[in-house]
């Protein structure tokens, strides 16, 4: 395995995670097996960490019930569920990228869907979550009334993320753009960055819910436009507000198909600038055990996409 992808659990409270047992930390050369250290973490030891923890698992993150405390339809198909976690959870949901993992208490383990956060209430210890009902999983989601089990927090939902996290300190200009389902990651980092850099976004207009938005979406220094993505002349507009605006991180929060063509326009226009995207891997058990978002990286290797938060580009 390689050292080029960046672990998202590295150094957090879930490291050493399963990997570790088995000789295939993303990170450690020495729990990879070798002798020699040529990891460049500068954080806490992961090797001494486990060593040190009597070789176990930090922190394993298990099923927990939660309290649906409301439930709202947007849409036919878009309901938002607010879920009483706890406000110690909630304060890791706030982190951009954040997602977690949600099924019936009476269903199978096999039912648990990936669902990203769209808001963190610290105070209240709720999380909010917008989903789209498409078949089984989704569909037995909406349908619970009092109570459904939880997992996580699992933190990759964005690749790239480390460019948005260090936006926080800084007064920078980022455009957000958001497709679908995509929303809902993106009030969170928009929420995020507002307080302290200017945030554009560009909305695209199938099927969204303005009421979600008033609802969820803070103000802050910035335009909201409307676009239509799959018209050829709104990607047109696209590329000359990228080119106008010059932005310092353009996130996309769209389908892979989006992904690609948006991120051409990009790359087009704006060839330096930072960009990161949404995490559409088949996700299942988050843990880097599966197998199911495995992808070949450029180099050849076979990398875990629920643990590498490794930059677009490397793709
Ligand atoms: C990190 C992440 C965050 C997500 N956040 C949200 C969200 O906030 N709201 C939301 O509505 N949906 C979100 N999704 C997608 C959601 O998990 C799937 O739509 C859901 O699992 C579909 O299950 P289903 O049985 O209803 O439909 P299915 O018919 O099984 O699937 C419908 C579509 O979703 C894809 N899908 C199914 N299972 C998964 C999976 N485990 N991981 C990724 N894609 C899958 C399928 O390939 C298909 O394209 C997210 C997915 C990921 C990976
Ligand atoms: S989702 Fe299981 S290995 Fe990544």
């Amino acid at each position: 395995m390689s050292n080029r992808a960046d672990c998202i659990d590295i150094g957090s409270e879930n490291c050493p995670c399963y990997l570790a047992l088995t000789g295939d930390c993303l990170v450690c050369s020495r729990l990879q097996g070798r002798e020699d250290c040529d990891c460049d973490w500068k954080g806490v030891c992961v090797y001494n960490e486990f060593i040190q923890g009597n070789k176990k698992v930090n922190n394993p993150r298990k099923d927990h019930p939660v309290k649906i405390v409301f439930k709202k339809y947007y849409l036919d198909d878009l309901v938002v569920l607010g879920l009483l976690v706890g406000k110690g959870f909630a304060i890791k949901a706030g982190r951009p990228g954040s997602y977690i993992f949600l099924r019936a208490g009476t269903g199978e383990s096999f039912y648990a869907a990936p669902l990203c956060v769209m808001e963190a209430d610290i105070e209240a210890g709720i999380i909010a979550v917008a989903i789209k009902i498409i078949s089984a999983k989704t569909k037995a989601l909406a349908e619970a009334e009092d109570s459904l089990m939880v997992r996580g927090i699992y933190r990759n939902g964005i690749l790239g993320i480390g460019s948005l996290t260090s936006m926080l300190k800084t007064g920078k200009k980022v455009l957000i753009v958001a497709k679908g389902i995509g929303l809902a990651p993106a009030i969170l980092a928009a929420n995020y960055l507002w307080q302290k850099n200017r945030v554009d976004l560009v909305i695209d207009t199938e099927k969204i819910s303005e009421d979600l938005m008033s609802d969820y979406l803070h103000e802050g220094e910035g335009i909201i436009r409307f676009l239509s993505l799959n018209e050829e002349s709104h990607c047109l507009d696209l590329g000359d507000i990228l080119q106008k605006e010059q932005y310092d991180l353009v996130v996309l929060l769209t389908s892979d198909h989006f992904l690609e063509k948006i991120g051409k326009i990009v790359k087009e226009r704006l060839p330096n600038t930072w960009l990161a995207v949404s995490n559409n891997f088949r996700i299942c058990c988050g843990e880097g055990i599966c197998g199911s978002c495995t992808t070949a990286a450029a180099g050849g290797e076979v990398i875990r996409m629920c643990k590498c938060n490794t930059p677009p580009d490397y793709l």
